[in-house]
């Protein structure tokens, strides 16, 4: 699968999966903070709690008795809510005093009563911090994305492309037999829900021949054209899922598989999701698959991903450790971010995940699932005769993508750890007023925006540092240094 290199639609109302006021918000971004209704899941990090602390203002009081007095009676005249007061002598000065307030307003009114204080008061103000209310209305601009994996069921249907539709220049859009059985699988993605076994498919004997031609020809060129990678797990793909010439593998076989050397499972879905659906599934390492197979009639062609480009292309790379990492990553960096951030992404996804190219053993090798899946291509970008260049995001994510033709160009990586670090420096310059990580317990992602999370974070890294500290000191002493 990949994701839809068309303009998305605008996000709407009409979506029928969204169905709270709260989503459809976070969808739109068109309803204003204060219509805002609290409906469920109060820790939901992109929820409003209206009476917390937006500011907290320090005073220090010098020998000046009535400052205090001051400072609340500005705060009542004002309307400045006031939700917390603290002080605390200060060592160094006996007769010195620093009086912590919390209060919430919005921030504009803030400011204002900020310089008021500092205007009216003999004492100091020793400093100011502003709390949630700043950040949450930054994440107001935010799209919505997933934040558990369970919420892809909230997305993975607003199929953009084919589905059961068909364009007129398909080769089946004049197959009413083949058109039917499209509509088959659509409505097998549609129902899916996460955590439900992926239905199995009894292929047609027409759809097990048009994939028997695909494996036939592929396997002729992959010894000498696919990546070390590719050829070190196919074979694991024949032994336990069953990819032979006259077997289609089911899909839940493969997710299964997946699951067990990477993490990686496998979402059915009915036709081209839009980038930013299609990326937030790999944020979860969840990647969506067709399961329908290409019109009979043009076997070695396919204008749009179907399950063999998926089970050739896609599911050998999504078996390798370091591949699932690369993919996960780019998912990572897409929840929330901006269209044309989005937009950068998918194109870098296209021309790796896609159209990649490494170089292995001073030969270069292919890893793009587009490549892996159809055979003039793979011949054609491994011929000599194609423009490559180093892959750079940086200049990669402007490359135009070509769909129904070669590419103009492949980007060549040295190897997968490159084009991660790569993508991870990439990544850094995406605008977000928060970072994510991914939480593999829960399935779920940290929003990392305050100081509170990254504390938490950091207790859970230190223990796991304490881990990895006490088995070298164990082999330290078992080795007598
Ligand atoms: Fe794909």
């Amino acid at each position: 699968m990949s994701p839809s290199k068309t303009p998305a639609p605008r996000r709407g109302r009409s979506f029928d999966s969204m169905n709270t006021s709260y989503e459809e918000k976070q969808l739109n971004n068109e309803m204003s903070k204060s219509t805002f209704i609290k409906i469920e899941e109060k820790t939901d990090v992109t929820q409003t709690v209206p009476d917390q602390p937006c500011a907290t203002v320090v005073l220090s009081l010098k020998n000046d008795t009535g400052g205090l007095f001051k400072a609340l009676k500005l705060f009542q005249e004002k309307y400045v809510n006031l939700v917390h007061i603290e002080s605390r002598k200060l060592n160094r000065h006996r007769s010195e005093v620093e009086i912590f307030l919390d209060c919430s307003s919005n921030h504009e009114q803030l400011d204002d009563f900020i310089q008021l204080l500092q205007r009216h008061l003999n004492s100091g103000i020793v400093g100011t911090a502003y709390n949630s209310c700043r950040q949450e209305e930054a994440m107001d601009n935010i799209p919505w994305f997933p934040k558990k994996i369970s919420d892809l069921d909230k997305c993975a249907n607003r199929v953009l492309m084919y589905g059961s539709d068909l364009d007129a220049d398909h080769p089946g859009f004049k197959d009413n037999v083949y058109r039917r059985r499209r509509k088959e699988f659509s409505d097998l993605a549609l129902n899916y829900k996460h955590g439900d076994p992926i239905p199995r498919v009894e292929f047609t004997e027409e759809e097990v021949h048009t994939w028997a031609v695909v494996f036939r020809e592929l396997n002729k060129l992959y010894s000498s054209h696919a990546c070390r990678e590719y050829l070190t797990n196919l074979p694991l793909l024949k032994e336990h899922c069953g990819y032979r010439e006259d077997n289609v593998p089911q899909l839940d076989d493969v997710s299964r598989f997946l699951k067990e050397r990477t993490g990686f499972s496998i979402r059915p879905v009915a036709g081209y999701l839009s980038p930013r659906d299609f990326l937030a599934g790999l944020a979860f390492r969840v990647f969506h698959c067709t399961q329908y197979i290409r019109h009979g009639s043009a076997p070695l062609y396919t204008p749009e991903p179907d399950t063999c480009h998926e089970l050739l292309g896609h599911v050998p790379l999504l078996a390798e450790p370091s591949f699932a990492q690369f993919s996960q990553e780019m998912g990572l960096a897409s929840l929330g971010a901006s269209e044309d951030s989005i937009q950068k992404l998918a194109t870098c996804y296209f021309f790796t995940v896609e159209f990649g190219l490494c170089k292995q053993d001073g030969q270069l090798r292919a890893y793009g699932a587009g490549l892996l899946s159809s055979a003039s291509e793979l011949r054609h970008a491994l011929s000599g005769n194609c423009r490559i260049l180093p892959f750079d995001p940086n200049i990669t994510c402007k490359q135009e993508c070509n769909i129904t033709t070669f590419q103009d160009v492949y980007f060549v990586s040295e190897s997968f750890e490159e084009a991660k670090a790569k993508m991870r420096e990439f990544a850094k310059t995406i605008k977000r007023p928060f970072t994510v990580r991914y939480n593999p317990y829960t399935q779920s992602v940290d929003v990392l925006r305050d100081t509170a999370s990254i504390h938490r974070v950091l207790e859970e890294l230190t223990h796991e540092l304490d881990v990895v500290g006490d088995a070298l000191s164990r082999i330290d002493k078992q080795l007598g240094v």
